[in-house]
């Protein structure tokens, strides 16, 4: 059994790990821990896992962790940072925040406005789009887990570098609260959200370099994106429509097919003849994608959809996790979507 830890299991996204390993057939779940809330219970932070998972949280121990195989850390950017520099040479590393996904240190600056810590571990890191990276994924020792904003865009976007204007791409996104974590913010409060729908951070949301950086490594040429958030009022899922000026004449068939040979060999990518809806992969690491051809203004239209904090988070972590130590990419992500 590998030996694993989760540290910010009070979170939103260490929740979902914690769901999602304990029932993973090749992990023994040896320690989980959390800033403020060690000494209790899982139950008193979740009552609904009250009897499921008796265990006591703990406090975040550096020792603690480096006797383990793996820790995924499920902290802020910059927290990560901090932990990850004291134990990466001890344990390997999948960590949710930021922290490792921009190859360039200027640009961590300036988008997050902390200097980073370590170049040298920004230099380790892989990028955990699992389906773009899964051969540097499999020896890697530091995994970036993507933005769930990042990972909605990227996916449908990857497989077009020959048929797309690179200068001129859209993405208009909508997430679930959930993506905002669980920490209690006034712009979150039920009647800010509930029966409201609102755009923030235009232009400036701190995914869109994680997106520029991936997509340009991937077309090998410079990608620049316009690129829109909204809150939609419900808990969890982002759908994420995509606008590309069309270089050369492709139908809606053989648009279908660039998706489908580019996944062939990917489960959690289902490319769709219908457009995609947050119901069908809510709960699930699947991104579903769908498009049209806008034949009148030469633009392909694509949307997608993926549960923010499973493919977003903590299930696309899982699936990295998997890779990293040779099992079944899938286990432990269940295939059946929260539906009704
Ligand atoms: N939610 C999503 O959909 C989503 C998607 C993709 C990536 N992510 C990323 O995943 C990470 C966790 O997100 P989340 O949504 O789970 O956030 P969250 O609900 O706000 O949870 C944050 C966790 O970090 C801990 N924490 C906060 N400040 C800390 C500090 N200074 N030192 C130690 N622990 C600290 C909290 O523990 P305490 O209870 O002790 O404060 C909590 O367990 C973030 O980096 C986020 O950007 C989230």
């Amino acid at each position: 059994m590998i030996k694993i830890g989760i540290i910010g299991v009070t979170g939103f996204a260490g929740l979902e790990l914690l769901k999602i390993l304990s029932l993973h057939k090749d992990v023994s779940l040896e320690y989980f821990a959390s800033r403020s809330e060690n000494g209790k219970r899982v139950g008193e932070i979740y009552p609904q896992l009250d009897t499921v998972l008796p265990n006591r949280i703990e406090s975040i121990n550096i020792e603690r962790i480096k006797g383990l195989d793996a820790v995924f850390l499920s902290l802020p950017h910059t927290v990560s940072m901090e932990i990850a520099k004291d134990i990466c040479d001890y344990v390997k590393i999948i960590d949710l925040s930021a922290d490792f996904r921009l190859s360039n240190v200027d640009i961590y600056k300036l988008w997050y406005k902390k200097e980073h810590l370590s170049k040298a571990l920004l230099d380790k890191a892989v990028y955990g789009l699992t389906e773009l990276n899964r051969a540097k994924i499999k020896t890697a020792s530091l995994i970036a887990n993507p933005g769930c904003y990042a990972t909605s865009v990227i996916l449908p976007l990857a497989p077009l570098s020959d048929v797309i204007d690179e200068n001129y791409i859209i993405a208009d996104s909508k997430s679930g609260v959930s993506g905002a974590g669980r920490k209690a913010k006034e712009g979150l409060l039920f009647c800010e959200v509930n029966e409201n729908f609102k755009s923030y951070s235009v232009a400036q949301h701190r995914h869109i370099p994680e997106i520029e950086e991936t997509l340009s490594s991937i077309y090998e040429k410079d990608v620049k994106i316009t690129f829109t958030p909204h809150l939609l009022p419900v808990q969890r899922g982002i759908l994420s429509t995509v606008y590309a000026n069309l270089k050369k004449s492709v139908s809606k068939n053989e648009a279908l097919s660039i998706y489908r040979d580019f996944y062939k060999n990917d489960f959690f990518i289902r490319t769709k003849e219908e457009m995609p809806s947050l119901n069908n992969v809510r709960g699930t690491n699947f991104c579903d994608i769908g498009l049209e051809i806008d034949e009148r203004n030469n633009r392909i239209v694509i949307v997608s959809v993926i549960d923010n904090m499973i493919k977003g988070a903590s299930g696309q972590a899982v699936q990295n996790f998997n890779v990293m130590f040779g099992l079944k990419e899938t286990e432990g992500l269940s295939p059946y979507p929260y539906y009704p």
